[in-house]
C-alpha cells in the first residue's frame, strides 16, 4: 500500500488538556501532529506559539510535529519553533517577502521545509523552489478556522502538483489541509495527496481510532 500519513490538526483538540488529547490521537493511530499557528494578522484567528510546541515535547510527545505557520512576517519565528521541537515547518507564499530565504532558514535549523498555497494562490511560485522543499501543502479551505467545507477546485490543483512532483523525481510530500473527511479522502488521495490533515473530522468524533481507521480504510481501497 502507498505510504499515506494522517495528521490530525490540534486546532480542534481540547486545549485545556492538550497533552492528553494529542497522546490519545497518536495512540489511536495518527502519524503526525499538525500544529496550526495563527497570528490574527495573516489569518483572522489566534492560536498558540512555540512554548506550546515545547510543552508537547516536554509532556512526552515524540511523533513528528508539523508546524503550519499562518504568521506574517514569518522568518523571526522559525528558529523558535525549530528549538521547540518542530519536525516540519511550512510557510505560506504570501507570508514572506523572500520565500527561498525562509525555506533555507527552516532547513538550516534542521527541520523539513514546506511551502503552503492558499486556495487562490497560483502554482508558479513552485518554479524555482522544487529543490528546496520536502513538502508542498495545498490549502483546501481559506486558512483561519477548522470545520470549513473542502473547496472542490483544490482537486485539480492537487493533480497539477502531483505531476510536478513526479516530474521532479524528488521525494516531496503532498499535503492537503482543510475539510478532509472520511467521505472525500479517497478522491483527494486519487488526486495525488499523500498526507492528510484532518481536524474536526477526527477530534469531533467520539472515538479517534474509529475515525482514523475509517479514513485509512478509504485509502486502502
Ligand atoms: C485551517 C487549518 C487547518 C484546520 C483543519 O486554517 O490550517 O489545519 O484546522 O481543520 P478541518 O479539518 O476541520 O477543516
Ligand atoms: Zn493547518
Amino acid at each position: 500500500m502507498k505510504d499515506f500519513l494522517i495528521a490530525p490538526s490540534i486546532l480542534s483538540a481540547d486545549f485545556a488538556r492538550l497533552g492528553e488529547d494529542v497522546a490519545n490521537v497518536l495512540a489511536a493511530g495518527a502519524d503526525v501532529v499538525h500544529f496550526d499557528v495563527m497570528d490574527n494578522h495573516f489569518v483572522p484567528n489566534l492560536t498558540f506559539g512555540a512554548p506550546i510546541c515545547q510543552a508537547l515535547r516536554d509532556y512526552g510527545i515524540t511523533a513528528p510535529i508539523d508546524v503550519h505557520l499562518m504568521v506574517k512576517p514569518v522568518d523571526r519565528i522559525i528558529p523558535d519553533f525549530a528549538k521547540a521541537g518542530a519536525s516540519m515547518i511550512t510557510v505560506h507564499v504570501e507570508a514572506t517577502d523572500h520565500l527561498d530565504r525562509s525555506l533555507q532558514l527552516i532547513k538550516e535549523h534542521g527541520c523539513q521545509a514546506g511551502v503552503v498555497f492558499n486556495p487562490a494562490t497560483p502554482l508558479h511560485h513552485l518554479d524555482y523552489i522544487m529543490d528546496k522543499v520536502d513538502m508542498i501543502l495545498i490549502m483546501s479551505v481559506n486558512p483561519g478556522f477548522g470545520g470549513q467545507s473542502f473547496i472542490p477546485s483544490t482537486l485539480d490543483k492537487l493533480r497539477q502538483v502531483r505531476q510536478r512532483i513526479d516530474a521532479s523525481g524528488r521525494d516531496i510530500r503532498l499535503e492537503v489541509d482543510g475539510g478532509v473527511n472520511v467521505n472525500n479522502i479517497a478522491e483527494i488521495a486519487a488526486a495525488g495527496a499523500d498526507m492528510f490533515v484532518a481536524g474536526s473530522a477526527i477530534f469531533n468524533e467520539p472515538d479517534y481510532k474509529i475515525a482514523i481507521d475509517n479514513m485509512r480504510a478509504q485509502l486502502a481501497e
